[in-house]
């Protein structure tokens, strides 16, 4: 009686870890979560500054890492930036931001501004840059 019981601990213990096993193995290899950057890519080129945000085209939009990377971007912070295309122009015809921001996927790059320019003042509030509007020290 004993016996048969500690086996069936053992089986059940046994059981566990090499789910455990398993579970780590399979973990690696599920692409659907990849690490992304967590903050904000600023582009400061031409104009200062435009954000972009992994986390709310991911996690808020459901989008896959595919649909903007490699064909609308590549995985480099700084690569668009040395395009000389990488204006509004494009972006109205589809290129870059413009491949979904276009008023039908996403709002359309010549509405809301503001929502992807922060400007300079914002860019300096990101940096804890002092001066510029009103500057004084407290
Ligand atoms: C909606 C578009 C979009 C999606 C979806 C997206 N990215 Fe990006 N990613 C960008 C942009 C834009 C950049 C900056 C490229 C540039 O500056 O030229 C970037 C840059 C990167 C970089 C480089 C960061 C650095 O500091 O150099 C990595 C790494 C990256 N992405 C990984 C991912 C992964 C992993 C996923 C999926 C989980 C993903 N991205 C999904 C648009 C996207
Ligand atoms: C693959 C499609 C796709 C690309 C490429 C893309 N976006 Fe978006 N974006 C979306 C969708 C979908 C939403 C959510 C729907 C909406 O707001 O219209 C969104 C929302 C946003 C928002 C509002 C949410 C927020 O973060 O406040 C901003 C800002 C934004 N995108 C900026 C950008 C910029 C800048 C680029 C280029 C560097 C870009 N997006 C490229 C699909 C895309
Ligand atoms: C979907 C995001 C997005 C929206 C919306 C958007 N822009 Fe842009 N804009 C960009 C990106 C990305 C760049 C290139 C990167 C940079 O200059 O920092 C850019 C660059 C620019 C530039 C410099 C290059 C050029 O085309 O001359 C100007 C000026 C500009 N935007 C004005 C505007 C105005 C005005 C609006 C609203 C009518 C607007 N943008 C809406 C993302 C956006």
């Amino acid at each position: 009686m004993k016996r048969s019981l500690i086996t069936i601990l053992l089986i059940f213990a046994l059981t566990i870890a090499v789910q455990g096993i398993f579970n780590i193995g399979f973990a690696g290899e599920d692409e659907e979560d990849a690490d992304y950057p967590t903050e904000l890519i600023v582009f400061t080129q031409p104009v200062k500054a435009v954000v972009f945000d992994h986390k709310y085209h991911i996690e808020e939009a459901g989008m896959d890492c595919d649909s903007c990377h490699d064909d609308t971007f590549e995985q480099a912070a700084g690569t668009a930036e040395e395009n000389g295309d990488f204006t509004m122009k494009s972006l109205y015809e589809g290129k870059y931001c413009g491949a979904c921001h276009d008023g039908d996927s996403a709002f359309a790059s010549n509405t809301k501004c503001a929502v992807c320019h922060i400007g300079v003042i914002g860019y300096n509030k990101m940096h804890n840059i002092e001066g510029g509007e009103g500057g004084g020290h407290h």
